[in-house]
C-alpha cells in the first residue's frame, strides 16, 4: 500500500508517517518549501504547495497513492484572523485542489476536518451537531468539509475526520498546551489569553490511528475523534504546574492582547461513532501533560 500525506512535517504528519510505515505502507510526504520543520518524518519528501493544482495533480499521477491524507493547513486559529486570505486559500481552495487530484486517479481521500467547525454550537458535539464556525480558519475548514461530502456523493471514497484538539511533545509552542507545559517544565511564568475556554484534549498518536481506521471502512463516512472530556485552560495550567510541584496562580498572567476577536468557548466531543468501528485511546489527559512536561524538561 502507498500513502501520500500533505502537511507531512507537522505533528500529525510525523505520527501518521510512523504509524503507516509500521503497517508496511510506502509513505510519500509533501512538504512546503518554506516550512520550518521541527522534526523530519522518515519518508520520501516532495517539495510543493497544495495551493498549486498542477503540482498536486502531477504528484498524485506519479505517486499513484492508494490513500491520500490531506493534513496540510494554516492551523493556528488565532492567526487566521490576521491572515484570512491565507486561511481561505490553504484550508479551502487547497483542499479542493487535493480532491481534484484524488478524483483524477480515484484514490481514497482523508480530510483533516476539525471541531473548530462547531464554533458556538453547545457541547457535547457529535457528527449530527450543527456547525457554527467562529473564525476564518473554521469557515475555510467548513468549506472543505462540504467539498469532501460533495465529492463523496459523486463517488469518491472521501472522509472527514472531525478531530478535537490533539497534542503531543511535537506540538508547536503556538498552541496553548505546549506553551503552558514548556513554561511549567522550566518553572517560568506564562502570559495567556482566555483562560476560561474549554477544550477536549487528546494525544495525536491516538488520533492518527483513528484517521487510518476511517479509511479502512467499507463505505466512506465522517467521524468525530475526541476524548469526551473537557477542561478549561485554567485547569490545564493547574494540572501542568501541579505536576512540577508549583501553584499555577503564581505563574499565570492574563494578556488581553492574546484574546481572539471571536472565541470558541466550549468543545467536548462524543467519539461513539468512531468507537463503534473499533477506535480506542491509549493516552489520558494526565499522561499527555506528563509526557509533554517530561519532553520539555530535557
Ligand atoms: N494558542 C494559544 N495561546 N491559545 C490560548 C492562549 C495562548 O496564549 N491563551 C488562551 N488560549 C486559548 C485559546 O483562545 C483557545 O480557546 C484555547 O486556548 C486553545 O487554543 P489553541 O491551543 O491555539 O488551539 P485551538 O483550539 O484554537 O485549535 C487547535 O485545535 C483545533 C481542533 O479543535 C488547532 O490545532 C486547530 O488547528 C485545530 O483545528
Amino acid at each position: 500500500m502507498r500513502a501520500l500525506i500533505t502537511g507531512c512535517t507537522g505533528q500529525d504528519g510525523f505520527y501518521l508517517t510512523d504509524f503507516l510505515s509500521k503497517k508496511g505502507y510506502e509513505v510519500v510526504g509533501i512538504k512546503r518549501r518554506s516550512c520550518q520543520e521541527s522534526q523530519a518524518p522518515d519518508c520520501e519528501l516532495i517539495e510543493g504547495d497544495i495551493t498549486d493544482p498542477h503540482f498536486l495533480r502531477s504528484v498524485v499521477n506519479e505517486v499513484k497513492p492508494d490513500e491520500f491524507y490531506n493534513l496540510a493547513a494554516m492551523s493556528h486559529v488565532g492567526e487566521s484572523f490576521k491572515i484570512p486570505f491565507v486561511a481561505m486559500e490553504v484550508n479551502a481552495t487547497g483542499t479542493l485542489n487535493c480532491l481534484e487530484a484524488a478524483k483524477s486517479i480515484g484514490c481514497k481521500f482523508y480530510q483533516a476536518s476539525t471541531s473548530e467547525m462547531y464554533g458556538d454550537s453547545p457541547a457535547p458535539q457529535n457528527e449530527e451537531t450543527p456547525f457554527r464556525p467562529r473564525s476564518p480558519y473554521a469557515i475555510a475548514k467548513l468549506a472543505s468539509y462540504w467539498l469532501v461530502r460533495n465529492y463523496r456523493e459523486r463517488g469518491l471514497y472521501a472522509v472527514n475526520g472531525i478531530l478535537f484538539n490533539h497534542e503531543s511533545p511535537l506540538r508547536s509552542p503556538d498552541f496553548v498546551t505546549q506553551k503552558v507545559c514548556t513554561a511549567a517544565a522550566r518553572g517560568e511564568k506564562v502570559k495567556l489569553g482566555n483562560l476560561e475556554a474549554r477544550r477536549d484534549w487528546g494525544h495525536a498518536e491516538d488520533y492518527v490511528a483513528g484517521m487510518w481506521l476511517m479509511m479502512q471502512q467499507p463505505f466512506a463516512d465522517d467521524y468525530v475523534l475526541a476524548t469526551g472530556e473537557t477542561r478549561s485552560v485554567y485547569e490545564l495550567c493547574e494540572v501542568a504546574y501541579g505536576m512540577v510541584g508549583k501553584h499555577y496562580l503564581d505563574y499565570v498572567e492574563v494578556d488581553t492582547t492574546l484574546f481572539r476577536p471571536t472565541e470558541v468557548e466550549h468543545l467536548c466531543g462524543n467519539p461513539k461513532k468512531a468507537e463503534a468501528i473499533g477506535w480506542r485511546r491509549k493516552h489520558s489527559f494526565y499522561s499527555l501533560v506528563g509526557e509533554m512536561i517530561a519532553a520539555a524538561s530535557k
